[in-house]
């Protein structure tokens, strides 16, 4: 199995104190930097868009795991990579023509990922595994750090997992929401490759937080 990758999610960041939060994730252990984006239509909040990954990306020492929780993300793609996402996770439920936002993101350079919510059953990505990167199995509804995890959601993991082993794919396995110290064992033994985690990361010391959490896999 691939070495576990954390992304810790700054949706759980201090907003009054961006630049010093991104700091501690540049010196810390993570891999990279899970950047939520929500517009207020796909999910009820709205979050921050290319603006502020513009100015993240000024002092980012990490990729930008850009998760895009909005509606028909295939027009807004262009923009992203511009504002400096290095990987673009975009909804199935969001897309009218998921290849061709899987596609538009891969003719921007950058390796595409599709994510599904709890209720959307993981045999609907199995028809993109060729043409995917990673799948993104939401263990929360979108929209909200600090919820706790779906337990139903991590079969979910498992049974990806023995598909993409199955077929024998090179795709990635990213879980995100409610992950914690407690589960973060559970999950990689399903077979998670990347977890994202917002706000038992960022609750007290991101760096330790992110030593204490990578001793838990
Ligand atoms: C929720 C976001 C998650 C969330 C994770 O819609 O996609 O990334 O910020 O936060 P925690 O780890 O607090 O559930
Ligand atoms: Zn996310």
């Amino acid at each position: 199995m691939e070495k576990a990758l954390i992304s810790p999610s700054i949706l759980a960041a201090d907003f009054l104190n961006l630049g010093r939060d991104i700091a501690a994730l540049n010196r810390s252990d993570c891999d990279w930097i899970h950047v939520d984006v929500m517009d207020g239509h796909f999910v009820p909040e709205v979050s921050f868009g290319q603006p502020v990954i513009r100015a993240i990306k000024k002092i980012a020492e990490k990729p930008l795991d850009v998760h895009l929780m909005i509606e028909n993300p295939l027009p807004a793609i262009e923009s992203f990579v511009k504002a400096g996402a290095d990987r673009l996770t975009f909804h199935l439920e969001a897309a009218e023509d998921p290849l061709a936002v899987i596609r538009k993101i891969h003719n921007c350079g950058l390796p595409a990922a599709m994510a599904i919510k709890p209720g959307t059953p993981v045999e609907e990505v199995e028809p993109f595994l060729s043409e995917l990167d990673m799948v993104l199995i939401m263990t929360v509804e979108p929209g909200f750090g600090g919820q706790p995890i779906l337990p139903e959601t991590i079969d979910k993991i498992r049974r990806l997992s023995a598909k993409i082993r199955e077929e024998g794919r090179n795709v990635l396995i990213e879980a995100d929401g409610g992950i914690k110290f407690d589960n973060a064992g559970l999950l990689r033994e399903a077979g998670l490759d990347v977890f994202v985690s917002g706000s038992c990361l960022f609750r007290g010391n991101p760096e330790e937080n992110i030593t204490e959490f990578i001793k838990r896999l």
